[in-house]
């Protein structure tokens, strides 16, 4: 068996269940400590509307995008709702999926995408129709403060 086709295997074992939304913005108010180093990242929850939406902030390279950039986003992957993750170890995910990134990224077990949080959710790696849906958020000293979630989160396709 191929090194890939091993590797999608064995991800595809630990993919885990795509989450069923409500269409739509949600408000609320939820406030996890920021990363402060390059490429860090902090999840957290964020609750709303009798939902609960999995988040991650990401904190950019200073040198590349300027001070103190985040990347903050829902962790539900736009195809069809599975949960993504953050894969520092982007040198790996391109063997799985037989490209090459030269950042961090975020990926989707399910079906393979693949998410440039650099290039605000660029998708790398299809089958996924669309980046992933943002935060809004607002610095408060060393905490955020996150206030919503774009809208049209949960509509998969
Ligand atoms: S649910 Fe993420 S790629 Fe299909």
């Amino acid at each position: 068996m191929k090194r890939r086709t091993f590797l999608q295997r064995l991800l595809f074992i630990g993919a885990g269940f795509p989450y069923v939304l409500r269409v739509g913005r949600a408000w609320g108010e939820t406030r996890p400590a920021a990363p402060s180093h390059d490429w860090e990242s902090v999840e957290f929850s964020f609750d709303a509307n009798g939902q609960s939406y999995p988040g991650i902030a990401i904190k950019l390279p200073d040198t590349v995008v300027g001070d103190g950039k985040l990347y903050v986003a829902c962790k539900i992957c736009p195809h069809q709702g599975c949960e993504f993750g953050y894969e520092r170890n982007f040198e790996l995910v391109g063997d799985i999926v037989g490209k090459t990134f030269v950042n961090p990224v975020l990926f989707c077990r399910c079906h393979m995408s693949v998410y440039d949080p650099l290039r605000n959710g660029k998708v790398l790696n299809g089958p996924a129709p669309r980046p992933p849906w943002l935060f809004t958020y607002a610095r408060d000293g060393q905490a955020l403060k996150i206030q919503s979630v774009e809208d049209g989160v949960g509509h998969f396709g």
